[in-house]
């Protein structure tokens, strides 16, 4: 199979985990047969510099023809005085809405050697394996209006559903679920917000077209405690835009790191698949970063987008092998305990990609 994907590094650490996920794609691609053609392209604070646009045209039409889009990370503490709609993190956004990819779908699962990584006891973090389903092309992120008002003495952002975003969302929930353990934990604040109520209400109707999952509701105050209280106790868990931001950060510190999650958003075409985390720029230029949830959204990369089950598996076990043989990056270790480095980290998981012998021919 011939891969095409649009590679954006992005800012901060993410050119620098970009390098160490391609060096696992690679590897992967030459142990199973595949050609692997990267296009890299300008994103974020860096093609601001360069062009005055943080999603230049030629990024966008790249990503367009690509099969799928992998991105690093976008965020630059210089980019403060830079007007709104030219920042980072709007590039981001304008790209998911542009892509079409209004479902991001955030595995959590604890990697049996990271247990004492987490900072929960080991009994209560054990078994945890659950999927945030995020809805990312409306709610609170996009609603009109926003912005600056009263000469900006105030500001104003709107939170608000439309049926048919809640109804395509909820699908993408419910047929996750039946590929895991058949139940959905729909999140909101229908005590107090109109479109939680709207969003509960749809979520109901769509259920009922899905017989065999269980279907639950909990407000977000709740599932934020029940998340650290029992997390091994969730499945699928569907929220609208801003809680599934805020949850999956709150995931991530539960299996040990921020560093281990990865996220593919999907629904338009082909999809973009970038880790959870930001361009941490406290760090950037180090070489320490974690590159392992880049990594990991390569495997979802080429599950989502090309079908290619062993070959994530393969991705996902190496990860899982070079963590049992003992190797962290700093973020996973104690202080005064040994850490090795992003291309460290990187050459490890390629390598045990390259010695499993499973492949073209197996
Ligand atoms: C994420 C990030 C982004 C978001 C930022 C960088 C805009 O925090 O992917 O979780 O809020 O969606
Ligand atoms: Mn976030």
């Amino acid at each position: 199979m011939k891969w095409r994907i649009a590679v954006l590094g992005g800012d901060g650490v993410g050119p620098e985990v970009m390098e160490a996920s391609l060096e696992v794609l690679r590897a992967t691609a030459e142990q199973f047969g595949h050609e692997f053609t990267a296009d890299p392209r300008d994103v974020g604070f860096a093609a601001y510099e360069r062009s005055g646009n943080p999603l230049p045209e030629e990024t966008l039409s790249a990503c367009r023809s690509a099969d799928a889009v992998l991105l690093g990370a976008v965020g630059d503490p210089r980019a403060e005085g830079v007007p709104v709609e030219l920042r980072p993190e709007a590039a981001l956004l304008a790209l998911r809405k542009e892509m079409g990819c209004y479902a991001n779908l955030r595995p959590v699962r604890l990697l049996p050697a990271l247990a004492s990584a987490s900072p929960l006891r080991p009994e209560i973090v054990d078994g945890t394996d659950l999927l945030i389903v995020r809805e990312l092309a409306g709610g609170l992120y996009y609603s009109e209006p926003r912005g600056p008002v009263e000469d900006g003495r105030a500001a104003v952002d709107t939170m608000r559903y439309h049926q048919d975003e809640v109804v395509r969302i909820a699908r993408v929930a419910f047929e996750a679920a039946r590929e895991r353990k058949r139940s959905v934990l729909s999140v909101d604040k229908a005590n107090v917000l109109h479109s939680s109520r709207l969003w509960h209400r749809v979520v109901d109707e769509i259920a009922e077209e899905y017989p065999d999952v269980q279907c639950d509701h909990m407000l977000v105050d709740r599932a934020a405690m029940e998340l650290v209280l029992d997390p091994s106790s969730f499945d699928v868990v569907l929220t609208p835009n801003l809680f599934g931001d805020v949850l999956s950060d709150e995931a991530a510190a539960v299996i040990g790191s921020i560093g281990l999650l990865a996220s593919a958003s999907i629904g338009g075409g082909g999809g973009i698949f970038e880790p959870v985390h930001g361009s941490a720029p406290d760090i950037a230029g180090t070489g320490t970063a974690n590159p392992l949830a880049m990594i990991l959204s390569a495997a979802l990369l080429l599950r989502h987008v090309y079908s290619l089950e062993a070959e994530a598996a393969a991705i996902e076990n190496a990860v899982g092998q070079v963590l049992e043989d003992g190797l962290r990056t700093s973020d996973l270790v104690g202080e005064g305990e040994g850490s090795v480095g992003t291309a460290e980290m990187g050459a490890a998981v390629a390598g045990a990609i390259s010695r499993t012998g499973v492949g073209a021919d197996a």
